[in-house]
């Protein structure tokens, strides 16, 4: 077992991560990969996979502001060190889920444009909150809702879409897995970290307990808004149709086969998943779980 220190290492990160698991990929996935053409060919579906890239574009450039922020403002520098391996983590993972909206046919002069138009406004204030604390230098409270509540949020989505796509879109299942390697490792410095400056810091709590239940509240609001859009629905049941009989469709996530749920179903699978993995990790670092108001 490695100690905390060398686990959250540079000399650990060169070994796990580039030379590890990402050795000879190409922007994340297998090199020649592409997106499958029916994906390419159907202007609703193709138009799908961009928002929801864009999704993963906002979270990720959240994250890089909070990573890069958060160094100077850690108390350490074991800390710092890590947050600088994370912070490269993370400019990649921007930099992949934006190289999959130019595969998407997304135009680089238009990037910025499509982004703004496809933003969720829920993830976008979800993504304020954490900012706020960063901006303030608030190295416990930016941890907590990066490094457990953003990347937390993240691992499961990220999980999520890995298994419904694993079969139809192998090129993005690949560039998701390197990803949540990423963050499980992410996850793990935020509980490990954090738990003894809790501690030292009781008088935080309140604040960070608020801060969990609303960032909470606006993830929830996003996956609403996501699920509950009757044309993705429509479009979502066609893809599985279209991509064979023989039931390649979607994968097993959290037990349950995807293909049979409704979008509700995986809508409170997913939020049930996240919120209960929440409570578990907060419970670790001291902190009282707060339940959000249900959008
Ligand atoms: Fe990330
Ligand atoms: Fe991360």
């Amino acid at each position: 077992m490695r100690d905390f220190l060398d686990a959250y290492s540079i000399q650990y990160w060169l070994e796990s991560c580039p030379q590890g698991y990402l050795e000879g990929t190409e922007y994340g996935h297998r090199p020649g990969e592409k997106e499958p053409e029916l994906l390419l060919d159907d202007p609703t579906l193709r138009e799908q996979a961009i928002s929801t890239t864009v999704q993963l574009v906002v979270g990720e450039r959240c994250a890089l502001a909070a990573s890069s922020g958060l160094i100077n403002a850690a108390p350490d520098e074991a800390s710092r060190r890590f947050l600088a391996t994370q912070t490269l983590d993370e400019a990649r993972h921007v930099e992949i889920f934006t190289q999959r909206l130019y595969d998407l046919g997304v135009k680089k002069s238009e990037l910025e444009d499509v982004i703004d138009a496809f933003a969720n406004p829920n993830l976008v204030k979800f993504a304020e909150i954490l900012l706020e604390k960063v901006d303030k230098k608030d190295f416990v409270a930016g941890v907590v809702g990066q490094n457990v509540i953003l990347e937390g949020m993240a691992f499961h989505v990220f999980e999520m879409m890995h298994a419904t796509s694993e079969k139809l879109n192998p090129k993005f299942a690949h560039t998701l897995s390197g990803t949540i390697a990423d963050e499980r490792r992410h996850v793990g410095f935020g509980e490990n970290r954090i738990g003894s400056l809790i501690q030292a810091h009781p008088e935080k709590k309140p604040e960070i307990e608020r801060m969990q239940r609303d960032m909470s509240y606006y993830m929830l609001a996003t996956f609403a808004d996501r699920f509950r859009d009757t044309a993705s629905r429509e479009e979502v049941q066609r893809m599985r149709r279209e991509a064979g009989s023989d039931g390649a469709g979607s994968g097993t996530w959290q037990g349950a086969n995807l293909a049979d749920l409704e979008p509700e179903e995986m809508e409170r699978l997913l939020a049930d998943t996240i919120l209960g993995e929440f409570k578990k990790r907060l419970a670790r670092i001291g902190i009282e779980y707060q339940t959000p108001a249900r959008p």
